[in-house]
């Protein structure tokens, strides 16, 4: 009988501690239960605990550098389009061919992308008129539909976009080798063969 009294008297004292646990005010959290499952001990890969230095890794970081000369998913054409800033790697490029089909989608995808990034300088139609140019706050760039660029091959104009040239910055972090290429489609209906081509659904390079 006196047993029974005290379990339940420990019973009760302990639901009264639970309760005033929960209904503890303040940032007091309460209890944790089970921490382990909160607070791993294993070394997270994407999280860095300032006190908690990696023994194992470089720097004490728990994520680790990519094996040397990896390439990041989706990223593989910069690897094959790598060219070292210089006068000969812009002459070098001149054999690179446009590897994506022409068609009216992918001139307008290039249209759109020249809209966005390259007609305050070059103005819409590639002339070399664009709104920094009229303003006086940009010498005029070459026009598309000069002689000198219609006999530029594409593989030099990709070169130029990707790595800049002169006052002409690099688009390389801007666009990847595909919009570069659409692009260059796009630049291709204002100047040379393909003029006017920007509406038809076939012009091939
Ligand atoms: C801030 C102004 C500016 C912007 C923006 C700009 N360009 Fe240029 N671009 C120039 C100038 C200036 C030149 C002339 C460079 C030279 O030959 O000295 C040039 C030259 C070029 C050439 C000729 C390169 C060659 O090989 O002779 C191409 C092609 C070109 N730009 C394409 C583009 C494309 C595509 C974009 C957008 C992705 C773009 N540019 C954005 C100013 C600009």
């Amino acid at each position: 009988m006196r047993l029974k009294f005290i379990f339940s008297a420990f019973l009760i004292g302990s639901a009264v501690a639970l309760l005033s646990s929960c209904s503890a005010g303040g940032d007091n959290p309460g209890y944790e239960y089970a921490p382990n499952m909160y607070h791993s001990f294993a070394y997270e890969p994407l999280t860095q605990e300032e006190d908690k230095p990696n023994t194992i890794n470089a720097n004490g970081m728990n994520m680790r550098e990519p094996v040397a000369h990896t390439i990041a998913r989706g990223q593989l054409d910069f690897a094959k389009y790598s060219f070292t800033v210089s006068n000969a790697s812009y002459e070098a490029a001149a054999s690179l061919k446009n590897p994506v089909v022409s068609s009216a989608t992918v001139i307008a995808e290039g249209n759109t992308l020249f809209n966005i990034n390259c007609s305050p300088c070059h103005g819409d139609k590639g002339l070399g008129d664009g709104t920094l140019v009229a303003d006086g706050k940009f010498p005029p760039p070459p026009s598309y539909d000069s002689d000198r660029i219609k006999t530029t091959p594409d593989g030099k104009l990709f070169y130029s976009i990707r790595y800049g040239k002169n006052l002409m910055g690099a688009y390389g972090t801007t666009l990847n080798p595909e919009q570069i290429w659409k692009v260059i489609h796009y630049i291709r209906t204002v100047s040379g063969p393909y003029k006017g081509a920007a509406t038809a659904s076939n012009a091939s390079n």
